[in-house]
């Protein structure tokens, strides 16, 4: 990770030290960096341009669900992302962030009529429909205001995507969706209705993928179905690959690179004649941020030791919630020649599951220590609650050097004064 590296041995997050950090924001907080956001898009972006070709039409459409902070997205918006969004809460931040609305696709299973107006009035590039009801909703509201809704069936291709069967979308079993044998029939229906404008076809098989065969076995089945629906006449501007681009979270997990998934994309759809959309969501944000946290206090029970710090899982939920693995390393680089204690890093919330990794090899570590959560920029802030009571923790990005708070912190006094007891 070379924008978090020690520097006299102290963590830095690019060239601001952590210890600084704490001293402005207190702990815990999420810090991220701009140079590795900017990095990482420009790398996926780079890949996908040198096998395509300067000339084929695409769009990076930022998975806004990864990390939502308007900050986040602006520092993509400037380098021409377009953002996948599933709520209008999304649809606004992506907007507030400065994406124009024609680079802006809208996703997910459970659109409401006010969202689907929202965003038909937001002019979005692309509806990614998931079942004909949705599809019938549509048409009427867009009918009702005079409108056309430009819009992709997102095809369930039933491929087995790995990852955790929590976040695995492309299975027959799951919600999401028209079934790949519905397809045509889809579409042809879909040309009948007013309002409504074939544009795309739309796939996302799942998250935290790390191998290609499932994204080969999608992508074969979305040039079928493209041939299928150009032979039956459809206009098919837009094939929209969704996100699930894995990350190596520690050396256990190692993945494919962004040149292989970018061969495989031109071995597929190079000769189409099509604007290629991703939704890279895990990607783009995951290695750009750490969650900073303190040690309360380290404590031994049984053959246990403990080290509790302020931040639990209800600031990180990734590891109670999957099972995810997160390394955590101390701000103060280790001394390597010192024994190593094999600890569970814990956070302070009464439930046994708040572990925010089982299994951590330290020394040294005491109170008022600070440790550093990685790989916590994706799915990390965006789904933290005030469980037991605590605040919702800043967010802070570093760019240029310098530490700008995002989010701040939202205390219990700001969610008390939303509470009230009846008269
Ligand atoms: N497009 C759609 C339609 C999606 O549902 C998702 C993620 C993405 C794109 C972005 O996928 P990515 O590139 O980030 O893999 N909370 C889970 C991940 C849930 C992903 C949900 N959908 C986690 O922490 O692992």
């Amino acid at each position: 990770m070379s924008n978090f590296n020690y520097i006299n041995e102290i963590l830095h997050i690019d060239n601001v030290s952590a210890l600084d950090i704490e001293k402005k924001c207190k702990t815990p907080v999420y810090v991220y960096s701009e140079s590795r956001l900017i990095n990482n898009f420009k790398k996926l972006e780079d890949a996908l341009t040198s096998k395509l070709g300067e000339n084929h039409p695409k769009l990076i459409a930022y998975s806004v669900k990864a990390n939502s902070n308007i900050a986040v997205i602006n520092v993509l918006n400037k380098l021409n992302s377009g953002a996948d969004v599933v709520s209008s809460g999304e649809l606004k931040r992506a907007i507030k962030a400065g994406i124009q609305s024609e680079r802006i696709v809208f996703s997910g299973v459970g659109k409401t009529a006010d969202e689907l107006f929202l965003a038909l009035q937001s002019n979005v590039l692309q509806f990614n429909l998931e079942s004909i009801e949705e599809l019938e909703k549509l048409s009427e509201i867009a009918v009702e205001n005079n409108m056309m809704a430009p819009i992709a069936f997102r095809i369930n291709p039933d491929i087995d995507a790995g990852g955790h069967e929590k976040i695995a979308t492309g299975g027959s079993n799951t919600k999401f969706g028209i079934p790949f044998s519905q397809a045509l029939e889809s579409y042809n229906y879909a040309k009948t209705l007013s309002g409504i404008k074939i544009v795309g076809i739309d796939i996302h098989i799942g998250s935290q993928i790390t191998e290609l065969d499932p994204f080969e076995l999608a992508f074969n089945k979305v040039v079928l179905l493209y041939n299928t629906l150009i032979t039956a006449g459809h206009n098919i501007e837009n094939i929209d690959l969704g996100g699930g681009i894995g990350v190596s979270y520690d050396k256990t997990i190692s993945t494919f690179s962004l040149d292989e998934y970018a061969s495989l994309v031109k071995k597929k759809f190079g000769s189409i004649d099509c604007k290629l959309i991703f939704e890279p969501g895990r990607y783009i944000a995951a290695d750009a941020g750490i969650l900073l946290t303190k040690v309360i206090r380290n404590k031994e029970s049984y053959d246990n030791c403990f080290i509790v710090v302020d931040a639990a899982m209800n600031d990180i939920l990734r590891p109670a919630l999957y099972d995810a693995k997160h390394e955590v390393i101390s701000v103060k680089e280790i001394n390597k020649n010192k024994e190593f204690v094999d600890y569970q890093i814990v956070g302070p919330i009464c439930e046994t599951g708040d572990i925010l990794n089982k299994k951590v090899y330290l020394n040294s570590i005491k109170e008022g220590d600070l440790l550093a959560i990685k790989h916590a920029g994706a799915y990390g802030a965006v789904m933290s609650s005030q469980y037991n009571s605590r605040d919702l923790i800043p967010e802070i990005i570093v760019a240029n050097n310098n530490i700008n708070i995002i989010r701040k912190r939202i205390t219990i006094e700001d969610f008390l004064s939303y509470e009230s007891i009846p008269e």
